[in-house]
């Protein structure tokens, strides 16, 4: 399987708080890899298939006895390093037998994976969101599953024109279509920035509900992306007229930090990272279901099949185009299929008379294609 994306490159693979002590596999970049903790607490990350007949490790009856894994087909044994330590029927253990291992980092909250060469597994490179792990904010987060490749959720997510129409009611608002964005890219540091400030606009539930704040605000948006694989949102909301000080310090303004780890899973699958931190409210637990319960529906809303359809037969998609932007943003969930990934065409349908619908049955455009909840 060839997936355009580079493998000498960190990816998220998962929630710290997703890895414990017992077996958790993720598919990167088409490699199933299995994660557990070490009795030290370290994550340590293999391969999810036996040396000997590929049997998948996570799956039963595969099984962690005594802190090593235990295939469940043929009952070879590995150590938390990898190394088979027992083949049953024989006392000879093959020195070539042992689990591909793959490079791994906790920083931030997030566990990170390289899947290339490891001898090119600089942790330092990995980009950084500290406040995901800051007791200065708190952090709700999820995953969603996208039937798509990754590169489109990255088109999704660079061009924020698309919240007025396609996240009304939550995000979105007549300013944000309307303002003109300024696009950097910085070849040196590696990092795209897409900015739109608004410095006077409509303030959404999202953020009205979460603040307190009513009325008009000002609202920055600043995208700072780190290909291919971290896009972070730099979300201010403060009254209008507020700037922050020479200094930098802003303390009349709300920030959140709206964050997506973007991991190819295959080549037609994304696995959808999406965090929201905030330095207020912190220990406000009606705000942090709030915004969870929010943001996820936002996510879902690109993945309403009701709403979009494509010409694949597998397809569920939205496409929006900005008249601003060069890009046409375009994602898809579960079930979904991206331009260029060959559907079975479809027949032209044919036009066929049909009586006028009974009152009861009219469609009804909240039942149709409202948020899911
Ligand atoms: S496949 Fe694992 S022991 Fe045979
Ligand atoms: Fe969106």
């Amino acid at each position: 399987m060839s997936i355009a994306a580079p493998r000498d490159q960190w990816y998220v693979a998962a929630y710290g708080s997703e890895i414990r002590h017992e077996l958790f596999a993720r598919t990167v970049l088409g490699e199933p890899i299995l994660f557990r903790r070490s009795e030290h607490g370290e994550v340590v990350a293999h391969s999810d298939r036996c040396v000997h007949r590929r049997f998948p490790l996570s799956q039963a009856p595969s099984r962690l006895v005594d802190g090593q894994v235990v295939c469940g087909y043929h009952g070879f044994t590995y150590g938390t390093d990898g190394r088979c330590v027992a083949v049953p029927g024989q006392t000879r253990v093959p020195r070539t037998a042992r689990l591909t291992a793959y490079p791994v980092v906790e920083l931030d909250s997030l566990v990170w994976v390289w899947i290339g060469d490891p001898a090119l597994a600089d942790p330092t490179r990995i980009p950084r969101a500290p406040y995901l792990a800051s007791p200065g904010y708190t952090t709700v987060r999820g995953m969603e599953p996208l039937a798509a490749r990754f590169s489109l959720l990255v088109d999704n997510l660079l061009d924020l024109s698309h919240e007025t129409y396609l996240h009304g009611g939550y995000i979105g608002t007549p300013e944000v279509a309307a303002t003109p964005i300024t696009t950097e890219v910085d070849d040196e540091a590696g990092v795209v920035h897409v900015s739109r400030h608004m410095d006077d606009a409509e303030c959404p539930p999202f953020y009205s509900r979460s603040t307190g704040l009513q009325g008009r605000i000002a609202r920055w948006q600043d995208i700072e992306y780190v290909p291919p694989c971290l896009y972070k949102l730099h979300s201010r909301i403060a009254p209008v007229g507020s700037v922050p000080n020479p200094d930098g310090t802003d303390p009349d303004a709300f920030h959140v930090e709206v964050v997506y780890a973007i991991t190819p899973e295959t080549e037609h699958s994304t696995h959808d990272f999406w965090m929201v931190a905030r330095d207020f409210a912190l220990d406000d637990e009606e705000v942090s279901a709030f915004l969870a319960e929010n943001n996820r529906t936002v996510v879902l809303q690109a993945s309403r099949p009701s709403t979009f359809s494509s010409g694949c037969s597998r397809a569920s998609r939205t496409a929006t185009r900005s008249s601003r932007s060069t890009s046409t943003p375009v994602a898809w969930r579960r079930g979904g299929c991206s331009p260029g990934w060959p559907g079975r065409p479809r027949a032209t349908p044919r036009p066929r008379p049909r009586a006028p619908p009974r009152p009861d049955e009219r469609w009804h455009p909240r039942s149709a294609t409202g948020p899911r909840r």
